[in-house]
């Protein structure tokens, strides 16, 4: 098996990363990662592609679509080893997407055990914060919890 310093056969990716094969496969279908084939029809990957197995894999663990992470890691170049400017870029990119679900998380964890303004009236505290459901009038969902609806994101306004 021919391997060029920096590049990776899927077993070693996989290996390194913690990710099935399977994974990778799907993660590459998806466009998150790029191969190229080996006169011999072996899938070869650069190293970089750690980094990226690794913004996917705890991308994922805390929930974000994979279509986000895609579209975060479009920003990246594909024609070189991304710096760390490029990965400062990104990250910056998605800092006010990830404040929002850190928010979103904090709201889950702290706010749940009082009224949040859904409708429901079901909580003896509904009657004094939401009462008779006015804040309905406000639009839908717990409207005590900022940002009820949540917003796409948009990595594409970051180029
Ligand atoms: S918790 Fe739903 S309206 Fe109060």
């Amino acid at each position: 098996m021919d391997i060029e310093p920096g590049e990776l056969t899927v077993g070693q990716l996989a290996e390194r990363s913690g990710v099935a094969i399977s994974a990778l496969h799907f993660y590459e279908r998806q466009n998150l990662i790029v191969s190229w084939r080996t006169s011999g029809n072996q899938r070869r990957y650069k190293r970089d592609t750690l980094r990226r197995v690794a913004l996917i894999r705890i991308a994922q663990r805390v929930g974000v679509p994979l279509a986000e992470v895609a579209a975060i890691l479009a920003l990246l170049p594909d024609n070189r080893t991304p710096t760390r400017t490029d990965w400062e870029r990104i990250s910056e990119c998605w800092q006010a997407e990830l404040d929002k679900r850190i928010l979103h998380l904090e709201q889950l964890r702290n706010d749940f055990k009082d009224c949040v303004g859904c409708g429901c009236l079901s909580l003896d505290r509904c009657a004094l914060a939401n009462p008779y459901d006015v804040l309905a009038a406000q639009g839908p969902g717990p409207r005590r919890l900022v940002d009820p609806a949540g917003e796409p994101c948009h990595p594409g306004s970051c180029r």
